[in-house]
C-alpha cells in the first residue's frame, strides 16, 4: 500500500490524523512510528501529545517540551502539560472577569450568567489540544499532524471540545451584549472605556468563526481521520466498538483498525501457543466487528519499542508490511 492510500493529504492543507484506543494499548508509541515514518516520506509532520505523564519524551528518547520542536528532519513534536496549560487558562479567565461586576449584574441575571460560565469553562487539557488544532489549521504550515490522544474518554472530550466552546463563547456574547445594554443606559454617569469591549467582542466572534470551521475539518474524511488501535483481548475490543460509535456522533470518520501485540505462532512453547490461540479467536472478532475497516496488524515485538531506531521499524512493519525480522535484518545491513 502506498502512502496515499494509507494517509490523506489535500494540496495547501494540513491534514488530521488522531491515534486512540484503550489505555496501554500501544497509542504513543503507533502515533510516534506513524510521525517518523511520514517524515521519512518527505511530509512535514508534527506530533502532538497531551499526556501528562511526558510519554511522547520517553518514546523518542529526547525531551521534547510545550512548543514545537525539530526532532529530525521534517518531524516536529510538542507534548503539552496539562498543568502548566491550565495555569495559562488561569491567568486569561482571570482577566475575563472584569467582564462582569457584580454590582452591574444584580437584577439582570448577568451573575447567574457568570457563574454559570466558569462552569462550563473548558478542560485545561483538551483547551490546550485545540488551541493547536485551531492554530495549525489556521496557518497550514504542517503536511499532516499526527494527535496521540489520551484514551478514549478524554479523546471523546476532546473531541466535544468545538461544542463545548462554542457555547462558552456563545455566552459570553449573551453577556456582553447584556452588559453593553447596562452600559448604554448608565452612560452618562460612569465612564467606560468601550474601546477594549469591541475588541473583545471581535475576538469572541473570531472564536466562533474558528470553532465552526475546526468543526468542519475534524468531520471532513478528506481532512481528518482517526486511527483505532485495539490489542486482541475482549475488554479492548469492546471498548474501541463503543469507542467508534461515539466518532460517529461527532462525525469523526475511523479509517483504519490497528491491532497491536500480536503474539507469533510459537508451537514448541503451551504459553505461548495458549496465548497465541486465544488472541487468534478475539483477531477473528475483531475482523467481523470492524469489516467496514482497514485493519492492521503489529506483532508483538521482543523488547519495548523505545527510541527513534525502534520507532521506524514498528512503521515499517505497520505501513510496509514488513516483518520484524525483515526490518531488524535491513538494520543490520545498513
Ligand atoms: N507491538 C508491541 N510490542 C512490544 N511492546 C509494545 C508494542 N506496542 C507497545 N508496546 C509497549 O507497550 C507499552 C505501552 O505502549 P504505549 O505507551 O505506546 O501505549 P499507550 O496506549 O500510549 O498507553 P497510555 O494509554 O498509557 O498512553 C510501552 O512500553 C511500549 O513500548
Ligand atoms: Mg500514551
Ligand atoms: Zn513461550
Amino acid at each position: 500500500m502506498g502512502i496515499e492510500n494509507l494517509f490523506r493529504f489535500k494540496e495547501g492543507k494540513t491534514t488530521f490524523v488522531f491515534v486512540g484506543g484503550k489505555g496501554g494499548v500501544g497509542k504513543t508509541s503507533i502515533s510516534a512510528a506513524t510521525a517518523i515514518w511520514l517524515a521519512k516520506h518527505d511530509r512535514k509532520t508534527l506530533i502532538v501529545s497531551t499526556d501528562p505523564a511526558h510519554s511522547l519524551s520517553d518514546s523518542f528518547e529526547t525531551y521534547i517540551g510545550p512548543d514545537p520542536k525539530l526532532i529530525m528532519s521534517n518531524l516536529y513534536a510538542v507534548e503539552i502539560d496539562p498543568e502548566v496549560a491550565m495555569a495559562r487558562q488561569q491567568e486569561e479567565l482571570k482577566n475575563k472577569k472584569s467582564v462582569v461586576d457584580p454590582q452591574q449584574a444584580m437584577g439582570l441575571d448577568l451573575l447567574e450568567d457568570q457563574l454559570d460560565l466558569a462552569s462550563s469553562a473548558p478542560g485545561a487539557d483538551e483547551a490546550a489540544a485545540f488551541e493547536i488544532f485551531l492554530q495549525v489549521m489556521t496557518t497550514n504550515e504542517y503536511d499532516i499532524v499526527v494527535f496521540d490522544t489520551a484514551p478514549t474518554g478524554h479523546t471523546l472530550r476532546f473531541l466535544s471540545f468545538p461544542d463545548l466552546m462554542e457555547s462558552w463563547v456563545g455566552k459570553m456574547l449573551k453577556v456582553k451584549s447584556k452588559l453593553s445594554t447596562v452600559k448604554s443606559t448608565f452612560k452618562s454617569l460612569i465612564p467606560f472605556s468601550d474601546d477594549d469591549d469591541d475588541n473583545e467582542q471581535l475576538e469572541l466572534e473570531e472564536t466562533k468563526r474558528k470553532i465552526e470551521e475546526a468543526r468542519k475539518v475534524m468531520s471532513d474524511p478528506e481532512q481528518t481521520t482517526f486511527k483505532m488501535v485495539v490489542i486482541p483481548e475482549e475488554m479492548s475490543i469492546y471498548e474501541s466498538e463503543r469507542g467508534i460509535e461515539s466518532l460517529k456522533k461527532y462525525n469523526m470518520n475511523v479509517d483504519s483498525v490497528i491491532i497491536n501485540q500480536v503474539m507469533p505462532d510459537i508451537d514448541d512453547c503451551d504459553f505461548c501457543q495458549s496465548r497465541y490461540k486465544i488472541q487468534q479467536k478475539h483477531i477473528g472478532l475483531i475482523n467481523q466487528k470492524f469489516h467496514d475497516q482497514t485493519i492492521l496488524q503489529i506483532p508483538l515485538f521482543k523488547e519495548e519499542i523505545k527510541g527513534m531506531n525502534k520507532l521506524e521499524e514498528l512503521g515499517q512493519v505497520l505501513y510496509e508490511n514488513k516483518s520484524v525480522n525483515q526490518v531488524e535484518k535491513d538494520a543490520i545491513l545498513l
